[in-house]
């Protein structure tokens, strides 16, 4: 495969192209020439109608992959296994915990995984979910990174995450994984959210991959509430690791997509739904 095309179709995204739905979350399908890998599902809502707009079967998929047990990501769950039974599943045990979002002035909302995929995962049978602990190849040429050291420490999660609802308990999202596709030209990175940071992501994934090259970055990289010298330390690894492409998706951030199309010009993608590359 590291010498076959992939192709890569954003099933939800915030924005969508006008056909699609949008929503805020992320989905992910990925092709090669003998996979098809379902990478996170959205909230839900968007998935069922975008995936069949888009041809991309649900049904067929060889396996699911989720990024971390937040709602937006893991809400289409039920209906993958409605349609797809037996499809073998890829996460962290952590991906159950109650998890919730604490705004000054938003209040307390639950941001953890809806309890419909909860109950369709946990009815599953014994073997059909893998427990990613430890990074582990899914493919000869596809990896998950299981859960993501930190060493950068000015990369936090993105935002006010907690366990409790009263904010006693911060949530470091250690359920946090990335996918890569090992390519001809180097790693094609995939992320959720990046609750765990691009740099620490990136360092992490060269490091058990044995790859240095990395090719490009498609997903959410949750940089909106980031402080200025955050994003200009991200920007700057970006340019030093001197990636092909780069896709924002999702919680990125408008004002940062902007600032990275003046930044790093024509790299940069602004991701969609129905935006497909082929790589
Ligand atoms: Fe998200
Ligand atoms: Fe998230």
């Amino acid at each position: 495969m590291k010498n076959g095309k992939i192709k890569l179709t954003i099933l939800v995204d915030n924005s969508a192209d006008d056909n699609l739905s949008a929503e805020h979350g992320f989905s992910l399908w990925i092709e090669t020439a003998s996979q098809r890998i379902l990478f996170d599902t959205g909230q839900g809502t968007a998935l069922p109608a975008n995936a069949c707009a888009l041809e991309c079967d649900l049904s067929q998929a060889d396996m699911l992959v989720l990024s971390h047990g937040h709602y937006d990501h893991t809400g289409g769950v039920p209906h993958v296994l409605n349609v797809n039974p037996g499809i073998p599943v890829y996460c962290h045990a952590g991906v159950f915990l109650p998890r919730y979002s604490i705004r000054p002035e938003g209040g307390v909302k639950s941001i953890s995984m809806p309890q419909q995929s909860r109950a369709a995962l946990v009815g599953l049978p014994s073997g059909q979910i893998h427990w990613v602990a430890a990074p582990q190849l899914i493919q000869p040429d596809i990896g998950i990174s299981g859960p993501i050291p930190r060493p950068h420490a000015f990369e936090d999660t993105g935002g006010p995450f907690f366990l409790d609802q009263d904010g006693h308990r911060p949530d470091l999202l250690d359920d946090d994984q990335a996918l890569w596709i090992h390519t001809d030209r180097g790693l094609v990175i995939i992320v959720g959210c990046c609750h765990s940071g691009l740099l620490n992501t990136v360092e992490h994934i060269r490091r058990v991959s044995g790859i240095d090259r990395i090719r490009g970055i498609v997903g959410g990289l949750h940089l909106h509430n980031a402080s200025v010298q955050r994003v200009e330390k991200t920007y700057r690894a970006i340019a030093d690791w001197d990636v092909e492409f780069i896709v924002p998706c999702h919680c990125t951030g408008k004002d940062v997509v902007s600032s990275m199309l003046d930044t790093l010009d024509d790299k940069v993608q602004q991701g969609r739904g129905g935006l497909t590359l082929v790589i």
